[in-house]
């Protein structure tokens, strides 16, 4: 794993004003995503109409002077014809809709940052935000709303995978391109996933438990939300490289949905149940958290081990509390937004794009923590 990947440095954000939940504004958002994009294409549109106007008009009086005519009409069509397609050729304003799957989880947050930063580079990309709020009801409807407003691409991070798959394929059959962030629906009609090796995450979380407690002691794992991959292969990848240590056993891996407050809860709840804990793994920094403050609250927080997913930069990022001691690891989820965009202007400027970015991930120690505090 490399010591220091992308730029993760969230940058003030002059797109920030595009942060507006679609259902919030709708006339805003009407006037500013959709009118460089409609006026376009209703210039190109009326333009050829009103071409073809004009060489009825001439085909009428074709009657009179039938080859002079002939010759106008055909003139005419052709220019008709080359403004329809030149109109379209000669875009240069994309509607991109932006289904954020819950924004009050602070890797979300970085994202979208991320995110928001790099279109502001693109003054031909407006982008269109929904926050599903961790509901996929929500998320579904959100993409609904951006397919009436006829997006020109859906970037769409899934709060899960199955509840999600059929509006995103949806989304791709009718030709808009799908780009998947971090979280992977079922099947495969999208355009490009971009997101890290979670199971490779998992294996290494595995190592480096294995690592700290000699081979030796007894495990809680605080599990993310079930129907989303990430919480499937960081665990498959945990327990896949635990499985070579016979000695280490997990005692309890509860369901925390990826929030601290339920991380906190069910750490609780499991320290009350075993005697012995020595190590939490949590599939992400905000339930590893909450098993630090359960364990500190308890009295229990020596000697236990505590392992998170993440490593936000910033004061209150995953990557700081393993500076300050209060986890022991944690590994780089690379949070996806620059490349999301960067992948979606050359989709609109129909450039080729892999199926499959995969970005590198690190682990974060108190060794080299400082670099992921502020990068
Ligand atoms: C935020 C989050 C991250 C985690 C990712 C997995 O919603 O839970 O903390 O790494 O999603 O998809």
């Amino acid at each position: 794993m490399p010591a220091m990947p992308e730029s993760r440095q969230p940058r003030p954000n002059p797109a920030a004003r595009h942060i507006a939940e679609a259902a919030a504004r709708p006339s805003a958002r009407l006037r500013a995503g959709l009118g460089a994009r409609l006026s376009a294409r209703l210039s190109a549109r009326l333009g050829a109409r009103s071409a073809a106007r004009s060489a009825t008009r001439v085909a009428v009086r074709a009657t009179a002077r039938p080859r002079a005519a002939l010759t106008a009409f055909l003139v005419l069509g052709l220019v008709a014809l080359s403004g329809a397609c030149g109109g379209e050729r000669q875009r240069d304003r994309f509607v991109i809709g932006f289904s954020q799957c819950n924004k009050a989880e602070p890797w979300r947050t970085w994202m979208d940052s991320s995110l928001m930063a790099e279109a502001a580079k693109h003054p031909e990309l407006e982008v269109l935000y929904a926050d599903a709020q961790q509901d996929n009801s929500k998320q579904v409807a959100d993409v609904e709303s951006f397919l009436r407003q006829r997006i020109d691409l859906l970037i769409i991070s899934p709060n899960e995978a199955k509840p999600l798959t059929a509006i995103v394929k949806r989304a791709y059959d009718s030709g808009i391109p799908v780009i998947v962030l971090d979280r992977a629906i079922e099947g495969d009609s999208y355009t490009t996933f971009i997101g890290a090796d979670n199971r490779e995450i998992g294996r290494a979380a595995g190592e480096h438990a294995a690592a700290l407690l000699g081979g030796r002691g007894q495990v809680v794992e605080l599990k993310g939300l079930p129907g989303s991959p990430p919480a499937i292969d960081r665990s498959e990848g945990f327990r896949e490289a635990l499985a070579k240590f016979p000695d280490i056993r997990i005692v309890a891996d509860p369901v925390a949905d990826w929030l601290r407050d339920k991380g906190r809860e069910q750490a609780e709840a499991a320290l009350r149940a075993h005697e012995t804990v020595d190590l939490v793994y949590g599939h992400n920094d905000p339930m590893a958290m909450g098993a630090y403050l359960a364990a500190t609250a308890m009295n229990r927080a020596k000697g236990l081990r505590i392992i998170g997913i993440d490593g936000l930069p910033g004061p209150e990022g995953g990557a700081k509390a393993v500076q300050d001691g209060k986890l022991d690891a944690t590994f780089l989820y690379p949070n996806c937004g620059k490349e999301a965009i960067q992948t979606a202007a050359k989709i609109l400027r129909k450039e080729a794009v892999p199926r499959h970015l995969r970005l590198q991930t690190a682990r974060i120690t108190k060794d080299n923590a400082a670099a992921f505090v502020a990068p």
